[in-house]
């Protein structure tokens, strides 16, 4: 055999039948089309017209993402129909979905369990571009009045998100479980739905948006599935200190030991942008516009199995701080209100300084030093501790030092997107009861600082010598404790 023929049987066997140490994902954020608002239910036809006038869009992303080599890409949740539906005007645009069981791939087989005419065209991107795509729709199943949750008018209604392999064959269907405020059109599953499939590229698992708070699907699915690999449309609204897209989106990846592939949905007057290919062990790229409407594909090589690299190690939270004394709080501790949470702060007067700050069981430490004082912002340490009541119910503990949004106390914990200040270093910790914490660093401007920190094993969050060339608006060790959670009614 010529050396080149050698070389090819070669890369077909490996691409047959070999497993991959990395791979190449992609995201898009898409700026959807919406349908005009309206109480009374349009066409299937024109509901079809404005589904595929988005899905030319997101095949564009696909096709380009494919030419570059990625093997998988997400796109948005609500990124195919939008939203400000009710359960009447949702009707025109759902499809029935099967189980995943019945090994279809409707682009070979359209008509196999009725018209799906929006299955299909997903089915097609796929086989056609042979790259696995997954895509946010919405399912229906008829009931019967034997059912007791059976609506009245006779179907559950279910915010889906599918994936198509690269052959086009479905391989899995997840009904998003937390549905958020407004989410009308959608009804909850019974129970939640741990959604995970194998590829030659690691363990997938998948799960929408607000279910990213909680234990089920999203933390089960890493601890007790151990999947690499998490598919994450989502409509984020982006919230400030500690829920924007791209901060917490990446410090989850980070906290959990996970690849986290986040494509939001792209709308700045509801606060909806931020996306990213994030991973537990290296620089990522992210993406965060609020200048204009466009969308954007990112594109990124990652590790198939991101717990067996060699950077990555298992984080004990409390070890740091459950063995070092209380420092002082301070002499300008009082309380404040973040996300109607009410945190315990202390101000950080001095240019270097040593706080611990506690409510109840868990008291947070902060070391630090700042590169230089401005007059015109304040910075303060603070901790909480307790049930978080406003859009959703989850138990927090979470121990942050951020920038008041001017110098008044009573600002401290409102949204803030530009600061001045920078610091030259800090190491946070706390002893928290839960091992779920997730680090968060937000420079100004709304910039992730990959590479400027590090979590150690004892659970410091440090930060390293390039946080000193950037302001800094926050840094913080945000904890939940799924345990402490109202059940779920
Ligand atoms: C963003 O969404 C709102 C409705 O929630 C809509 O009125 C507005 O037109 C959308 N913006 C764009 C650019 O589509
Ligand atoms: C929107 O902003 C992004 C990022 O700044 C830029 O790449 C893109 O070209 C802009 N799009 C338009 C239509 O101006
Ligand atoms: C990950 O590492 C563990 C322990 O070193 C090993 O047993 C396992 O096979 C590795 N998994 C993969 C998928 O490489
Ligand atoms: C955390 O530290 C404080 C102060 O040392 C202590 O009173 C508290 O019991 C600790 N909490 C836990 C969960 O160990």
């Amino acid at each position: 055999m010529a050396p080149a023929s050698i070389v090819l049987c070669i890369l077909l066997w490996a691409s047959r039948c070999q497993t991959l140490d990395k791979f190449i994902a992609a995201t898009y954020e898409h700026a959807v089309i919406l349908p005009d608002e309206t109480i009374t239910p349009i066409s299937r036809q024109e509901a079809l017209d404005l589904m595929n006038k988005n899905i030319d869009i997101l095949e564009e992303a696909v096709k380009t993402a494919a030419q570059q080599g990625a093997h998988l890409i997400v796109t948005p949740e609500d990124g195919i129909y939008g939203w400000r539906f009710t359960r009447e005007t949702i009707y025109p645009f759902l499809e029935d979905i099967p189980d995943p069981d019945v090994d279809w791939i409707p682009c070979s087989d359209p008509e196999r369990f009725g018209p799906a005419p929006i299955q299909t065209r997903l089915s097609c991107m796929a086989k056609h571009n042979s790259i696995y795509v997954v895509a946010n729709i919405g399912d229906k199943k008829l009931c019967s009045p034997c059912d007791v949750g059976c609506p009245d008018d006779g179907q559950y209604n279910y915010n889906t998100a599918v994936v198509y392999d690269s052959n086009g064959k479905l391989v899995a269907r997840y009904h998003k479980y937390n549905l958020f405020l407004g989410e009308v059109q959608f009804n909850v599953p019974k129970k939640p739905e741990i959604v995970t499939f194998d590829t030659p590229f690691g363990k997938f698992g998948i799960f929408i948006c607000f279910d990213i708070l909680f234990y089920y699907p999203a933390a089960a699915l890493v601890v007790e599935h151990n999947v690499d690999t998490i598919l994450f449309p989502t409509a984020w609204m982006n919230l400030l200190p500690h829920l924007t897209a791209i901060e917490f989106h990446s410090a989850w990846a980070m906290g959990m030991g996970v690849n986290l592939l986040s494509a939001n949905t792209h709308n700045t007057s509801n606060r909806m942008a931020g996306s990213g290919i994030f991973s537990p062990d290296k620089v990522i790229p992210y993406y965060y516009n609020m200048k204009n409407e466009s969308g954007q594909l990112l594109i990124s090589e990652l590790n198939s199995h991101p717990r067996n690299s060699s950077t990555y190690y298992p984080i004990t939270w409390n070890l740091y701080a459950s063995q070092i004394e209380n420092s002082p709080s301070g002499s300008n501790v009082f309380n404040g209100y973040l996300f109607a949470d009410e945190y315990t702060f202390t101000e950080l007067k001095e240019l270097h300084g040593q706080y611990s700050i506690c409510q109840d069981n868990l008291c947070c430490h902060l070391d630090y030093t700042m590169a230089e004082k401005h007059s015109e912002e304040i910075f303060v340490f603070g901790v909480f501790n307790g049930l978080h009541t406003v859009e959703g119910e989850y138990y927090l503990q979470v121990c942050t030092m951020l920038k008041c949004q001017t110098t008044d106390y009573r600002s401290c914990g409102e949204s803030v997107e530009t600061a001045l200040t920078r610091f030259d270093s800090f190491s946070i910790s706390g002893n928290f009861s839960t091992s779920f914490v997730f680090p968060e660093v937000l420079l100004t401007n709304i910039h992730l600082a990959p590479d400027m920190f590090q979590v150690l094993k004892d659970g410091r969050l440090i930060s390293k010598p390039g946080i000193s060339s950037h302001p800094l608006l926050s840094a913080t060790l945000f904890g939940r404790w799924y345990e402490k959670d109202p059940t779920p009614k």
